[in-house]
């Protein structure tokens, strides 16, 4: 399974923040937004990613983010040319997805708890797997309509009268009939190759799953300036009270076996002094090997 981050788009509605910087690499309390769909990404197992952005943007996202040697990971980069919807990923990208099956994150959008990913991930075989999310606000969404027995029997884009609660969260998984899919998609009344769409044509063929994501999952999106301080002060809550910090690249590539102590290491100590150099010196990782369990403290390292 291949993964795209899509961090693409105008940003109009941070507008004036989204002048001069894309709006997935704005913070969000402290670290740029990509790194929390990155991470997402990361623990579930991707680790062959490419990022699509505008020409303008994408410069600064090769700047941040390198080709992922030092995370275990191999990124690439992609270029959409105009915002012609989220479908467009998989145009984009068909070459980067060959033959395989594919994730894509939309990078604005931040998962946090325990979804199971790598398991999720693992398990996929075919068709076409989303996610339910139920929400206040479901006409800001994407939206997914049951009948009376649980049966998903329509989605609907933002529509103005909800069918339910049930949001589509910006994750999805695909096989690798996405991209004929996408192909033979034709745009939306607002000019765009619509997600939506796509999740119908899979749908249709009785071929479309929806895992419905409950309580101690947070899924929170960013695209308005409200929305963005939500997550911020979400991401602080947490990190203050529990000493983790969520969508650290570095401490997942650890934990995940993607880079050894000594990658770690030399990753942490190359980072200027600073908050989050010294919570990365500081964690104590215990890592469970298939011959039993492994203590792993950060050798002398604490702050
Ligand atoms: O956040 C989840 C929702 O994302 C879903 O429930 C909807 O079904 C889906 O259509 C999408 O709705 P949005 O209105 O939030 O999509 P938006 O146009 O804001 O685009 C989402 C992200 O993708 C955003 O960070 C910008 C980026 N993007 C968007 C488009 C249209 C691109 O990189 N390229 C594009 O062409």
């Amino acid at each position: 399974m291949k993964g795209i981050i899509l961090a693409g788009g105008k940003g109009t509605r941070l507008y004036p923040l989204t002048q001069f910087i894309s709006k997935q690499l704005l913070p969000v309390y402290e670290k740029p937004m990509i790194y929390y769909p990155l991470s997402t990404l990361m623990l579930g197992g991707i680790r062959n990613i490419t990022i699509i952005s505008t020409p303008h943007d994408l410069p600064q996202y090769r700047k941040l983010l390198g080709d992922g040697k030092k995370w275990g990971l191999t990124l690439s980069y992609h270029q959409q040319n105009k915002p012609r919807g989220l479908s467009d990923a998989f145009i984009v990208c068909k070459e980067f997805i060959g033959k395989d099956d594919v994730s894509l994150i939309l990078g604005d959008n931040i998962f946090y708890g325990n979804m199971r990913l790598e398991e999720i991930y693992q398990n996929f075989n075919g068709g076409a797997l989303i996610f339910g999310y139920p929400v206040q606000d479901p006409k800001r969404y994407g939206i997914i309509e049951f009948d009376d027995e649980g049966k998903v029997i329509g989605l609907e884009e933002k529509p103005k009268e909800p069918k339910s609660k049930y949001a589509i969260p910006g994750l999805y998984l695909y096989d690798n009939r996405v991209v004929e899919f996408a192909e033979s998609l034709t745009p939306s009344a607002r000019g765009e190759l619509e997600i939506t769409d796509l999740n119908r044509e899979y749908l249709k063929r009785g071929e479309l799953k929806v895992q419905i994501l409950g309580r101690g999952i947070a899924w929170l999106d960013t695209g308005t300036a409200e929305s963005l301080q939500d997550a911020s002060v979400f991401i602080q809550s947490i990190e203050k009270r529990q000493s983790y910090k969520i969508g650290c690249p570095e401490e997942i590539a650890l934990r995940m076996g993607y880079i050894d102590t000594d990658q770690f290491l030399s990753l942490v100590e190359e980072m200027p002094d600073c908050e989050y150099n010294n919570y990365l010196m500081g964690i104590d990782i215990e890592l469970e090997y298939a011959g039993g369990k492994q203590q792993m403290g950060i050798r002398g390292l604490q702050p």
